[in-house]
């Protein structure tokens, strides 16, 4: 079979973990403490993450499944005659995104596949399952924080047009300010007319959204958990989990989904690598991670604030999601 990916691994692994202990430092040394989400995300949180999608409480990735499955052939029939990179930003295992790969397909449109991912692991499998199920497809993947992955698009020469996939509600992970400044810098790296498919989960019954992030079977708890596995495997961290518990909750005011780890107690966590210990006390909150949550009108503000006319949107049939199609607008 002809080789057709590639990976480019956009840091060392050194670099990649001083950046890591860089935000440690940096987050726990904030009050409140905190710590990106994008860190959860090491070969066990990508598997734990895949999992949560499996549940019947966690229903975005059912539903958005359900609006692609119907529009795909839509979402990308406006490329046809122009070769076009699909662009996969935090891409996952890419169970939804095999559903525009298969209507590129059927449309026989000149697509390369290009899923860019923090988790490296989460990434060569996607490859890997990518490559057996369409043989003839050019995938460029990219490990790396999402604006580096971009930045791989901007130096490509010549430039192609692009479809960009933000799936999952990921742009719910930024606060309102810095969903922003992220669709700012994404539409500077996009040429006019390039695509962005972007998923939205919509404001529910706080009771539905409560029951999607604590799962029974504890899956939300050990993702949020393994986030201090992972500094005590990379950074020589001295957490005891047991001290430690989950706590998910929705902030009504801000319309956010918010993850914590609460200390149990009164303890002091050494971390070698930093070379000092951090003091949490009695159920003193860790902020781990956040997951905004949208109203219809917040979509078209969003994109007119951000440089993008709104083409289509689309909603599962009990509006609980949605994902919209935004155009790239520039004055040429
Ligand atoms: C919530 S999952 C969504 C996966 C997939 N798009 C979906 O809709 O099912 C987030 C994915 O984005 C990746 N990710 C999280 N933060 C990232 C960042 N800052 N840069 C690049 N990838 C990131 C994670 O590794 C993970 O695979």
């Amino acid at each position: 079979m002809k080789r057709r990916y590639h990976v480019l691994r956009a840091h060392s692994l050194g670099s990649a973990e001083r950046e890591f202990a860089t935000d440690v430092l940096v987050g726990l040394t904030e009050r409140p403490k905190r710590i990106s989400s994008r860190w959860f995300y090491d070969a066990h949180g990508s598997e734990l993450f895949a999992e949560i999608c499996d549940q019947e409480a966690y229903y975005l990735t059912r539903v958005e499944h359900e609006i692609l499955s119907a529009q795909a052939e839509d979402f990308v029939s406006a490329f046809r005659g122009t070769p076009f990179n699909l662009v996969d930003l935090g891409a996952g295992d890419g169970r939804k995104t095999v559903l525009l790969l298969d209507a590129a397909q059927r449309l026989g449109l000149d697509c390369r596949y290009v899923p860019i991912d923090v988790s490296e692991s989460a990434l060569d499998d996607l490859i890997e399952r990518m490559q057996a199920r369409y043989p003839d497809l050019e995938i460029e993947g990219v490990v790396s924080e999402y604006l580096h992955g971009i930045e791989w698009l901007v130096e490509q020469a010549p430039r192609r047009a692009s479809l960009v996939a933000f799936l999952g509600s990921n742009v719910g992970n930024f606060d309102r300010a810095g969903a922003a400044r992220f669709l700012r810098r994404l539409w500077n790296a996009l040429l006019a007319d390039d695509g962005l498919l972007i998923g939205f989960d919509l404001k529910k019954d706080p009771d539905v959204l409560l029951a999607a992030y604590n799962d029974p079977r504890g899956l939300t708890r050990r993702f949020n958990l393994n986030l201090l596995t992972r500094i005590n495997r990379e950074l020589g961290g001295h957490f005891d989990l047991q001290r430690f518990a989950h706590f998910g909750t929705y902030n009504v005011f801000s319309g956010a989904m918010e993850s914590y780890l609460l200390s149990l107690c009164y303890q002091e966590v050494r971390i070698d690598a930093l070379e000092r210990s951090f003091t949490f006390k009695p159920f003193e909150p860790l902020h781990t991670e956040y997951s905004f949550k949208y109203l219809d009108e917040d979509v078209l503000r969003m994109a007119q604030e951000t440089g993008f006319a709104v083409q289509a949107r689309h909603w599962d049939d009990e509006h609980r999601f949605c994902d919209a199609l935004w155009r790239v607008v520039k004055a040429s």
